[in-house]
């Protein structure tokens, strides 16, 4: 791993701050991840296809990807997620839970729902789930930081969890994984304050989706990679037009990792649209996690976010450029402030152990768990597999179930 580079100058407020604005710092107080039982190593994955593996590793970027027991979905990973954060910040003050995903559970019910019961949430707040392919927990932290702009007592806990899935023996297989990261917004950060200033793009584009009956993604490749770095063009180009500071301001990123090699072709993107110098040390740390975890999707960016805070030592005071792309597409350019106490709060052991926890799958087995498919006519009773705190435990009356295995 590259180590980063020297600190660069003081960072200054930003342009779009007025000194009233800048009193009320919003942005994220503290975060969590969790990750799937199981792991797939990319090397039997490119063994079983006769690709060599380095195509994975060095072309993709990509190591390990995460694989959800039987008994285990986006529920189960967020609920693990946010008992972690709440463990530490507690409750108080949360009115508001948003949860991101784009492998939702149900037409209807928000996955929130079911967290908020595994949890024992108040009754005493708003759920509900946000969509818009992997971009959709940089949108719902965006609410988050209007909700509490309006009431600075409250607090929001947002919630990013997906599972990636494409079809056995397409491309788009050795980039699938599993994870969820549950943050919390809150007036007065102690890890990341939210600047104002966001770039913003939106265009109708098939690249990647999931019709309803399909259990997994669609993708035109190629256009994907395309789309991806044309909305952050876009994005960044709005951003300056809305006041963001130059690209020499900037002291790390993170961006959205579909697979790390992606973000890399995105800085050298942005590089070359802006003129500046950005080498991969960067953002190198920033792929530490999901080089492990594979995609997960609404997860991706802030687990990338997650590692340059748990990993990095002198970030207090820097600015981190942070770009969100969820296909479909729509792709955003926004910055935030790395707080002074930031590394009181690191997790690298606890996301470590989890990904260290995780129990090697083999090749059939995996291919077997991915056919997969739950009868829609009958109760279904899912096999006891996960070891984590709470678990998926099938289908009654055609209402999913989940509960706490007590550990
Ligand atoms: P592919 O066509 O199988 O791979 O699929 P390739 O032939 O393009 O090779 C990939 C890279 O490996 C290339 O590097 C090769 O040169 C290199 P590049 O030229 O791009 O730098 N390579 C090797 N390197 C070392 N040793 C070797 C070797 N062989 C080849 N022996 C593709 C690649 C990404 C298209 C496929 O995996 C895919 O379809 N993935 C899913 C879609 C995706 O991730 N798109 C990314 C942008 S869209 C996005 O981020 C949104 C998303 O997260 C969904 C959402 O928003 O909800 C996906």
């Amino acid at each position: 791993m590259t180590q980063p580079g020297p600190a660069p100058a003081p960072l200054h407020p930003h342009p779009t701050d007025s000194p009233e604005d800048s009193m009320q710092a919003i942005g994220i107080h503290d975060l969590a991840l969790a990750t799937a039982h199981h792991v797939l190593d990319l090397g039997d994955l490119a063994e079983s296809t006769g690709t060599d593996p380095n195509k994975y590793r060095i072309g993709l970027g990509q190591s390990l990807m995460s694989v959800p027991a039987p008994d285990e979905d986006i529920v189960t990973m967020a609920a693990t997620a946010a008992r972690t954060l709440l463990e530490r910040t507690g409750t108080e003050g949360i009115r508001t839970v948003l949860f991101a995903t784009e492998s939702g559970v149900d037409q209807s019910k928000s996955a929130g729902l079911f967290v908020h019961k595994l949890l024992d949430l108040p009754s005493t707040v708003r759920v509900l789930e946000v969509k818009q392919a992997c971009y959709g927990a940089t949108a719902a932290v965006q609410a988050a930081t209007g909700i509490i702009a309006r009431n600075p007592g409250e607090k929001v806990l947002v919630i990013a969890a997906d599972v990636a899935k494409y079809a056995l023996d397409s491309s788009g297989e050795p980039t699938q994984g599993a994870g969820a990261v549950a943050m919390l917004i809150a007036a007065d950060p102690d890890l990341l304050v939210i600047e104002r200033g966001s770039g913003l793009s939106s265009v109708d584009v098939d690249d990647f989706w999931r019709p309803n009956d399909s259990a997994v993604a669609l993708v035109d490749g190629a256009l994907s990679l395309t789309a991806y770095l044309d909305a952050l063009t876009s994005a960044w180009d709005d951003y300056r037009d809305q006041g963001g500071v130059a690209i020499e301001e900037i002291d790390r990123f993170t961006m959205h990792q579909p697979f790390t090699k992606m973000a890399r072709k995105a800085l050298k993107r942005l590089g070359q649209h802006t003129g500046a110098e950005l080498g991969d040390e960067l953002q190198e740390v920033s792929f530490t996690y999901n080089r492990d975890l594979g995609n997960t999707y609404t997860a991706s960016m802030w687990a990338g976010l997650a590692a340059l805070l748990d990993l990095e030592d002198d970030l207090a005071g820097r600015r981190i450029g942070l770009f969100s792309y969820g296909s479909g597409a729509t792709g955003e350019f926004f910055t935030g402030i790395v707080q002074p106490g930031y590394r009181s709060s690191r997790r690298a052991a606890q996301v470590q152990e989890a990904l260290e926890a995780r129990v090697p799958i083999a090749l059939p087995e995996y291919r077997e768990l991915h056919a997969r498919v739950l009868p829609s006519d009958t109760d279904v009773e899912t096999e006891r597999v996960t070891k984590a705190p709470y678990r998926f435990a099938g289908i009654r009356g055609r209402a999913r179930v989940y509960e706490a295995t007590g550990a």
